[in-house]
Formats: C-alpha cells, structure tokens, sequence
C-alpha cells in the first residue's frame, strides 16, 4: 500500500514544503485569532498589527468579515450552524496561510468556547494563538459603528451576540486585550510580541 502510494507522487511532484516557503520568507507561519463582540476592535487592532509587521519585513494577512462574509461565505447567516459553518471555513482557509508561512490574524466574534476550540484543532495547538479583545459590552454598545446594538435592542437583528445571543469569554487566552483601558499602540506591540517571541 505504502509503495502505491509513493509511486502515485513521484518526489519531483511533490509541492513544496512549509518549511521551503518559511525558509524563503524568513518567518515563522502563525495564527493569532481574535476573538470578541461586534464592535470591541478586532479589526482595528490587526490593522495596527498588520502595520507594524509590514514595516519589520513580515509578511501578514488579516480574515475579516469584510473579505470573508461578503466572499466565500457570503451564503452563511447568523444561526448556530451558520457560525459553525463560518469558522470552519475561516480555519481551514487560515491553515492554508499557515501552510505558506504567512502571519494570519483572524477576526471574528466567534462567540463560543466549542467554536474557538475547533479552530485550533483544524489549524493545530502548534501555530494557533488566542487574542481576547475584552472591550466591555456597554463600550462596543456605546460605540455601536455599525448601528447593529440599537437595531438588536430594538428587536430587529435576531441573534445579535451580547443581546440576544450568547457570547463566553475564553477561560485562558494568550493575551487579554481591553480596548477600552488600552492605548491601540499598547494593544499592538503586545500582539507583535505574541508573534516575534514565537
Ligand atoms: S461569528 O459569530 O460567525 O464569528 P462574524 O465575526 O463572522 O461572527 O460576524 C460578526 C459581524 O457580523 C458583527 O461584527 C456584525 O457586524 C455582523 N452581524 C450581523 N448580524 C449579527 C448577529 N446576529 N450577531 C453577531 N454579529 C452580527
């Protein structure tokens, strides 16, 4: 069976390894998912975080839901199975970032501990790492960029995390994050040390 196999990918068409491609960039492939309520500065903290990398030659790629929900899973909602669905296709397209040696910051609510779990699994314990954004719910309220809090008050958004859906806060994240007790270039430079420390 074993010699099937290896007679099927003869090694001139192997692809080339994770190691190849690291070793071509000069850097370590990571991920760092952000995890937090709508509104608490997932995004704006990768920003910052991508930023600073670009400068120290670090190449990075940050999973939204700008490139994310309104592309590959533009077909998924809001309920329980859809978010599944959601996270799933997040990690796996994030180990695939991985795989190329690539600083993959991910930013999505991800709402529960069963979600965030099956994210590392499928990228592996190895290369994954946690970032709670811990903005207080009254502040990503107070905030409300997107509106979205006082249409979930109002009824109209059903499901809405930290309204009318649940969301837990992981019991032990590798950085625990508050924007609204921390400077954005405070927040950075602790993610960048998450990343360059590794
Ligand atoms: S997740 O729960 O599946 O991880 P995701 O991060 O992709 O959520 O999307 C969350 C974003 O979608 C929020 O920041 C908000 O802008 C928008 N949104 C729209 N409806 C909801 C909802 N019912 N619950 C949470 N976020 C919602």
């Amino acid at each position: 069976m074993a010699d099937t196999l290896t007679s099927i990918y003869p090694i001139f068409d192997k692809m080339m390894s994770r190691k190849d491609k690291e070793s071509l960039l000069h850097q370590r492939g990571i991920m760092i998912w952000m995890t937090g309520l709508s509104g608490s500065g997932k995004s704006t903290v990768a920003i910052g975080v991508e930023r600073e990398l670009h400068k120290r030659g670090i190449l990075c790629r940050i999973l939204d839901g700008d490139n994310i929900r309104t592309g590959i899973n533009s077909n998924l909602g809001f309920s329980e199975e859809d978010r599944r669905e959601n996270i799933r296709r997040i990690a796996e397209i994030g180990k695939l970032f991985v795989d190329t040696g690539i600083v993959t910051i991910a930013c999505f609510v991800s709402p529960t501990n069963d979600l965030r779990q099956m994210a590392r699994e499928i990228i592996g314990e190895e290369d994954f790492r946690e970032v709670y954004i811990a903005t207080p719910l009254e502040e990503c309220e107070r905030r409300d960029v997107k509106g979205l809090y006082a249409r979930a008050r109002r009824g109209e958004v059903k499901d809405f995390t930290g309204i009318s859906a649940p969301f837990e806060p992981p019991a032990a994240p590798d950085l625990n994050l508050d924007t609204s007790r921390m400077t954005l270039e405070e927040e950075v430079k602790a993610v960048v040390g998450l990343i360059v420390n590794n």
